[in-house]
């Protein structure tokens, strides 16, 4: 049986995977915006409890194709666990197309290129990242704990490594004033970066957070649907990207995009001028259905 120990999360590009949770938590876990890993302490799981699940996975799953290592920031492992893992994985589900894993800033600044190169020739092929802001100011406030610059040598560190990354960018994360500046300076970040796979998350203030206090204080302006389609609009359009893959298919956004770049930005400029003209005939998700 695999024993998954509190809320696992995963990207929606990962419904199909089979979870692993190599670690339990987030060794970061200071982002004001995510509660997601409030409630665990950080730690490594051993080994041994890892074969027993890929074993009986290997056993009772049909063939299993893709592995998503949890929780938060699996990579901040040391290295030679992760490759002991990778093997095991390897060994015992033939079938493996790609094994993946989020991957916070801190992470990616532990790790060195020659560790993730030999975890990627072992089948750890993809991170996720959460780039959630451009903006110096709005990583600041986020307590993300690095600046755009930083955000944007560890993420080249993982492509020099040759590891694709999906990254998330956090729309309304700079409220009604940095809305502009916010959109502009992510924009600059992603393009930097010019990840395989971009997408765009609404920042949504979750019981237990920082950010839930500010808002609880009056100290929060969430964005509404237009002002936030207004953001991916400005986004998109200073988004300089090659074979970089668009989606806001996350549960949290109002809006569902997407697109391949640069073949697609024309539409998806079209689109969203369009809901920009005639809001009422918006297809906005209801607020009920939006979810993290
Ligand atoms: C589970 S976190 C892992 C990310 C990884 N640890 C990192 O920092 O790069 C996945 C992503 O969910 C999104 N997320 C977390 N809390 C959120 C919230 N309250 N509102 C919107 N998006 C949120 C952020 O984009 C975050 O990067
Ligand atoms: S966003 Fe990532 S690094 Fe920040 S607290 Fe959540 S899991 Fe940890």
């Amino acid at each position: 049986m695999i024993q998954y120990t509190g809320s696992v999360y995963r990207p929606p590009s990962e419904a199909n995977s089979l979870i692993l949770q190599a670690t339990l938590g987030c060794s970061y876990n200071k982002c004001t915006f995510c509660a997601m890993y409030r409630e665990k302490d950080f730690r490594v799981r051993p080994l041994a409890e890892l074969k027993q699940e890929i074993a009986w996975a290997a056993e009772n799953l049909g063939p299993v194709r893709k592995v998503f290592l949890a929780d938060g920031d699996a990579l901040v492992a040391k290295a030679s666990f992760l490759a002991d893992l990778l093997r095991e994985i390897k060994s015992a589900l033939p079938g493996l197309k790609r094994v993946s894993c989020y991957a916070s800033p801190q992470a990616l600044q532990i790790r060195k290129v020659e560790e993730m190169e030999q975890l990627r020739e072992l089948g750890l092929t993809q991170y996720y990242l959460g780039i959630e802001s451009g903006h110096d100011q709005v990583l600041r406030d986020l307590e993300k704990g690095v600046d755009a610059h930083e955000m944007v040598r560890v993420a080249n560190k993982a492509h020099a490594a040759g590891v694709k990354l999906s990254t998330m960018i956090l729309l309304g994360a700079g409220g009604r004033a940095l809305s502009r500046e916010h959109a502009i300076e992510s924009a600059r970040v992603a393009s930097a970066i010019n990840p395989r796979f971009l997408s765009t998350l609404v920042m949504t203030p979750v019981d237990g957070t920082p950010l839930w206090d500010s808002a609880e204080r009056g100290e929060v302006d969430e964005l509404s649907p237009v002002e936030l389609a207004a953001e991916l609009r400005e986004f998109i359009s200073h988004l300089d990207l090659k074979g970089t893959i668009f989606r806001s298919n996350h549960a949290s956004n109002y809006l569902t995009l997407a697109g391949n770049f640069p073949r697609d930005k024309g539409a998806m400029l079209a689109a969203l001028d369009g809901v920009l003209s005639d809001p009422d005939k918006a297809p906005f998700r209801p607020k009920w259905v939006r979810g993290l």
